[in-house]
């Protein structure tokens, strides 16, 4: 059992020593920063494009870094998944895309407007998010179960 001076003397020693190694945490963290985002990647189309993602509120429906909401698709990789040229398209016109379902918002964006958006997506594409997001662990066996039911339907 702790005397009442010991247990003084823990609690401080303690927060110090604990302050003390946030604070180094906090330090390193910032001076990974600039390297891991790719800041020197950040030109002026990919600013101008990240202006148009918060004045329209993309993050309304998506989610970025995993930062937003939850009813559209996860964008920071999205141009991994899809062809710029598909996202220039799909842009331009959303409601084309999926005729009858859910729906994203028509902006009528200009080409330049839309190059900037992609900029941006491609920065983003570039941070170093530890392998964020992370495939689907299921998805193989979703795929399989999928494709079974396919072959017993037929
Ligand atoms: C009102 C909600 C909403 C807002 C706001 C919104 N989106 Fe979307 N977006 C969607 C939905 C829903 C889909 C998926 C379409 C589907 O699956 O039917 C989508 C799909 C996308 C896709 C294709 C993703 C993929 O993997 O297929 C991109 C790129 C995209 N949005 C970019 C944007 C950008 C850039 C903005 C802001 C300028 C934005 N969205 C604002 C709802 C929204």
């Amino acid at each position: 059992m702790l005397s009442k001076s010991q247990a003084r003397l823990f609690f401080l020693g303690g927060t110090v020593l604990f302050s003390v190694v946030f604070l180094g945490l906090t330090l390193d963290t910032i001076r990974q920063t600039p390297a891991r985002s790719g800041e020197a990647n950040l030109d002026a189309s990919a600013l101008r494009g990240r202006m148009i993602w918060d004045e329209k509120n993309c993050m309304g429906c998506h989610t970025i870094l995993g930062e937003g909401a939850y009813y559209a698709p996860e964008l920071t990789q999205v141009l991994k998944r899809r062809d710029e040229n598909w996202v220039r398209g799909f842009l331009r016109n959303p409601q084309a895309f999926y005729p009858g379902r859910r729906k994203m918002v028509h902006y009528n964006f200009t080409e330049e407007q839309i190059t900037d958006v992609i900029s941006f997506l491609r920065w983003i594409g570039q941070v170093d998010t530890n392998g964020f997001p992370f495939a689907p662990p299921l998805r193989a066996a979703a795929e399989r179960a999928v494709n079974s039911a396919k072959g017993s339907a037929q």
